[in-house]
């Protein structure tokens, strides 16, 4: 055994430095004259050439060895592949001599290690066909694309003098024959450490094919390949015809997808693809490249190109790259679904695989196909109102699919005509009973100018999604609003909050998005509306009802980006007569300094000779204060000093009953009546006598306008029929005298002084500024900043492990762990997949 060892070793030795040896050994390379073959030995184009190549009469950095010629040559450095390539050329000649049918072999053997190409050179008569069969198949690659073995095969054929490339193609494919007209040039790339024993095809001959080539692909499994046409990404030659055969077992599936064609312009016939199709009785069915292309074939099947006549002057270019998938028959693939949208209007309806239209999937991912019948299926489908669909899905896994639905609604015509219909914002039935998960649902709400938008959620109201009290819903609504120059993220809301009502003054963009599948049963109760109303004051105005029992929580729109500049957002919030909310703020100031114009916070309740609480951004925002009445708090912006962003959250509750009892015991004693009374009312009274009267900061005559602020607006609000802000509740008469509690508040009377007027109702008046494109009339306001990105909130959605979304409650305190997740990780997500 030890001795087995030694002799191994010594013949591993051996072999080495034979290896070494043959690196500065002589090559003698001797060629029949009867092979018709050349040799080539050159450098590398680009390389310095600091190696030759030693011959009997002196050294070179070209050789060519010719038929018949018998060379020994050395190179004068070891490692020659670094900078010599070598061609073996070999002329076929059919057309004068019998061509040498059968395997083709590698010849001659014992050449130098270096890159190199085998080149055959087949010269053929045009009425004769010459077929290429591949031992093992190919598969067809972009040009330029580099096969991974570093062998590839490149097919051209030749007719007369014309060369046209028909491909290029790697090893471990699905090509396994090709079949030409006349001439062809079949080069094979090899790389320096790879030797082959044989070229791994062979030529037959064939009777004349008819057209440019025929290229044969068998698909035995589950399949998928990409073709290209020839010359691609160049015209495929001019009137010319080519055919692919699919051989593909009859218990399969097969379906074509165009992933990228063009067309030439034709001045005669029309470019076209024809299919023979198994079962069809329309064979060849014939196809625009531009339609939808068969699929679902049972069995073989051949598809061909046809060119048309091109107009001299401006040709263009016929090209064609697709996709053959070969999948087994699918258990649903005769299972039908009926979408029956005959009854909506301006909708559209796709549905599609998972990261549409961001991400094209892999050529190896399993595929999933709606169809429209049995064999018109693609990967994504776009259904429109007004007709009823019957649709069949071929997918194995239906939970990669997904639907993204839009309706337009737009008012056209005078706004009382706009103003008499309640739109239903829901998705409809037929589109929630799909076994396929709805992805979003867009509604583009688009008024004219002066006429805007208002949403309601009458009976389940919306929360706004904010850490404090984050959705728990399985779906939700981005709203955003737009002008032509800019956008407003409203914000998310989903259903079961405080918020009654939306009105906003530009296009608005819902979209409903849905969390996980419990939408399927949450979709039966869908409660929003949308209705055209007249102009309003404010960019946007909420009316609130907060719950009684929980504390709501208020956002500024576009939390991410700040609210815009000059934009002014209203909340207009009741409150329940004998009940008291008390409304605070988050944060002590407004946090931004003002570059041009003010910002401003007002707060008012609404009941004659209110006072109205006004703060400026340089002011401290007031402490948390108890309401009475409904009130309005008002944010108006200014243009903030870079990169500083207004985002203010405030918060309402309702406070113990017994405020009440106290108020009217409190306006009990100050009309003396009583004398014994509880110490703390006394005190709380007291506390408020001391304080300056408010009620003197209004002036009841002076406009809304800031000194030298144009009016934007021209219509009064008293004539503008605004239905907006409500009736007073005036059964709160003792309201005046519940003043702030805390003396540090301190009205500022000099900066500008709203209008209250005879119509109580009103907001507090904002600086009269709107972010709306109407703010360039005004000459010195400036162009507000472009918005660009929207749907990026960093909220955060608690999830369940269902899917499903889950009530986190208080958001600061509860950690969900590993189940939640917030939006963004879910852009992210989805970005990822692209
Ligand atoms: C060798 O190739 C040349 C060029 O194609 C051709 O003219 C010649 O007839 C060929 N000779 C043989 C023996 O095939
Ligand atoms: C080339 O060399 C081989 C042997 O190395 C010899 O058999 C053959 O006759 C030679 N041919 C020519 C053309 O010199
Ligand atoms: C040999 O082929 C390889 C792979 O195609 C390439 O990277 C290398 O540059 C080639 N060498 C020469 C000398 O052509
Ligand atoms: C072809 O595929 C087989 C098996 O899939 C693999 O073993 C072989 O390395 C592949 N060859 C090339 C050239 O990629
Ligand atoms: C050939 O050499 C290249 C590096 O030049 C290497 O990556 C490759 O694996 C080698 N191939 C074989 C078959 O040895
Ligand atoms: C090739 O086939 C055609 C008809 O199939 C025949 O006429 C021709 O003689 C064949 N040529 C050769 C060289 O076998
Ligand atoms: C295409 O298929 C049909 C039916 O199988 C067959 O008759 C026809 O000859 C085929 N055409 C080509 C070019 O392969
Ligand atoms: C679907 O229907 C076709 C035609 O009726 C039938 O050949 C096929 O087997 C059916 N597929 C399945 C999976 O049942
Ligand atoms: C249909 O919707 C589009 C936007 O999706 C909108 O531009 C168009 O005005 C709408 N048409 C009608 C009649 O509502
Ligand atoms: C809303 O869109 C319509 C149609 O595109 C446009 O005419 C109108 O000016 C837009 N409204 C606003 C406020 O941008
Ligand atoms: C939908 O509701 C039904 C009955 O209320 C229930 O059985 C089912 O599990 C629910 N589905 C989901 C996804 O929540
Ligand atoms: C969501 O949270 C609210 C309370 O915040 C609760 O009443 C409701 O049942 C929760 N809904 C779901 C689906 O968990």
């Amino acid at each position: 055994m030890a001795g087995g060892r030694a002799l191994l070793a010594f013949a591993v030795l051996i072999a080495a430095s034979a290896q070494h040896l043959q690196r500065e050994a002589s090559f003698t390379i001797s060629l029949r004259a009867a092979d018709n073959i050349t040799v080539t030995i050159k450098l590398k184009p680009g390389v310095l050439p600091v190696c030759r190549i030693h011959v009997k009469n002196g050294p070179r950095f070209e050789l060519k060895i010719r038929p018949g010629e018998n060379v020994t040559l050395i190179f004068t450095c070891n490692t020659p592949e670094k900078y010599f390539m070598m061609e073996i050329q070999k002329n076929i000649d059919c057309v004068s001599g019998p061509c040498p049918f059968g395997d083709v072999h590698l010849y001659p053997p014992g050449l130098p290690r270096l890159n190199r190409t085998f080149i055959w050179d087949v010269k053929a008569s045009t009425k004769a066909g010459l077929e290429l069969k591949f031992s093992a198949p190919l598969r067809q690659i972009h040009p330029g694309e580099i096969c991974p073995d570093l062998v590839s095969y490149n097919i051209n054929s030749c007719i007369d003098t014309a060369t046209v490339n028909i491909g290029t193609f790697c090893r471990n494919g699905s090509v396994s024959r090709v079949k030409l007209l006349g001439g062809v040039i079949l080069s094979l790339h090899l790389p320096w450490n790879l030797t082959l024993t044989t070229s791994g095809f062979n030529i037959a001959n064939r009777s004349s094919i008819k057209r440019l080539c025929i290229i044969e692909s068998t698909l035995k499994g589950e399949s998928s390949i990409m073709l290209m046409s020839p010359n691609y990404p160049l015209g495929f030659p001019e009137d010319e015809l080519m055919t692919w055969q699919f051989v593909v077992p009859s218990n399969m599936r097969a379906s074509v997808f165009f992933h990228d064609y063009s067309l030439s312009n034709c001045e005669r016939k029309e470019e076209r693809v024809e299919y023979y199709i198994p079962g069809s009785v329309s064979n060849p069915e014939v196809f625009k490249l531009s339609d939808s292309q068969p699929a679902n074939i049972a069995g073989s099947f051949n598809l061909s190109l046809q060119g048309c006549d091109q107009d001299a002057q401006n040709p263009g270019i016929l090209r064609l790259l697709f996709q053959v998938v070969v999948q087994h028959p699918q258990i649903d693939e005769n299972v039908t679904h009926l979408v029956d949208l005959s009854k909506e209007r301006n909708m559209t309806v796709t549905i599609h695989f998972e990261g549409w239209p961001r991400r094209t999937p892999l050529v190896s991912e399993p595929m999933c196909l709606i169809c429209k019948d049995p064999r018109s299926c693609d990967r994504v489908l776009t259904l429109a109102s007004g007709a009823t669909y019957k649709i069949s899905f071929l997918c194995k896994d239906l939970s990669r699919l997904r639907i993204t639905a839009e309706k337009g609604i737009s008012c056209v015509g005078s706004l009382r005509w706009c103003e008499s219909k309640i739109h239903s914002l829901s998705v409809p039935k037929t589109i929630t009973q799909l076994p396929v998960q709805l992805h979003k649902f867009i509604w583009k709400l688009i008024a004219p100018e002066l006429i805007n938008i208002e949403i309601t959620s009458p009976s389940l109201k919306l929360r706004q999604h904010l850490p404090e009290q984050s959705c728990n819903t399985s779906y939700s609504y981005s709203i955003v609003s737009a002008t032509p120059e800019t956008e407003m993220n409203v914000g998310i809301f989903c259903p079961g909050g405080a918020i009654e009502k939306i009105q906003l003054r530009n296009n608005i963009t819902i979209s409903l998005k849905t969390f996980g599948k419990g939408f399927v049963n949450e979709s039966n109760h869908q409660d929003l509306k949308m209705s055209f109303v007249p102009h309003i004051k404010d960019e946007c105005t909420f009316t609130v009802s907060p719950d009684s029992k929980a504390k709501t929580y208020l956002q500024t729109p576009n939390s991410l980006y700040g609210l815009p500049p000059y934009v002014s957002i209203s909340w207009y919030i009741t409150v329940p007569s004998q009940q008291v909310a008390r409304l605070g703020f988050s944060t002590d100031r407004m946090g931004i300094a003002c570059e041009t114009g003010r910002a401003y916070v007002n707060i008012k309740e609404q009941m004659p000779g209110a006072e109205e609480i006004v703060r400026r951004e340089d002011e401290l925002l007031p402490q948390p204060r108890n309401m009475h009445h409904n009130f309005w708090v008002n944010v108006s912006n200014c243009k903030p000093v870079d990169p500083m962003q207004l985002t203010l959250k405030f918060w309402v509750t309702f406070v113990e009953k017994q405020i009440d009892l106290a108020v009217i015991l409190g306006v009990l004693a100050g009309a003396g009546v009583l004398a014994a009374i509880g110490l703390t009312v006394c005190c709380v009274k007291k506390k408020k006598k001391n304080q300056n009267p408010m009620v003197g900061v209004y002036n009841a005559n002076v406009n809304t306008q800031m000194p030298g602020k144009q009016r934007l607006f021209q219509k009064d609000r008293r004539t503008n029929e605004s239905h907006v802000y409500a009736v007073i509740d005036d059964a709160m008469v003792y309201g005046h005298l519940l003043k702030e509690s805390n003396g540090s508040v301190t009205p500022e009377v000099d900066v500008y002084q709203p209008f209250d007027g005879p119509m109580g109702s009103l907001p507090p008046s904002p600086p009269p500024f709107s972010f709306r494109k109407d703010i360039k009339r005004s000459p010195n306001t400036e162009e507000p900043p472009l918005l660009a990105e929207t749907d990026r909130d960093t909220y955060t959605f608690a999830h369940q492990k269902s899917g499903e979304l889950e009530d986190s409650g208080d958001g600061n305190e509860k950690n969900n762990g590993d189940t939640s997740m917030s939006l963004l990780e879910n852009k992210e997500e989805d970005s990822l997949e692209e």
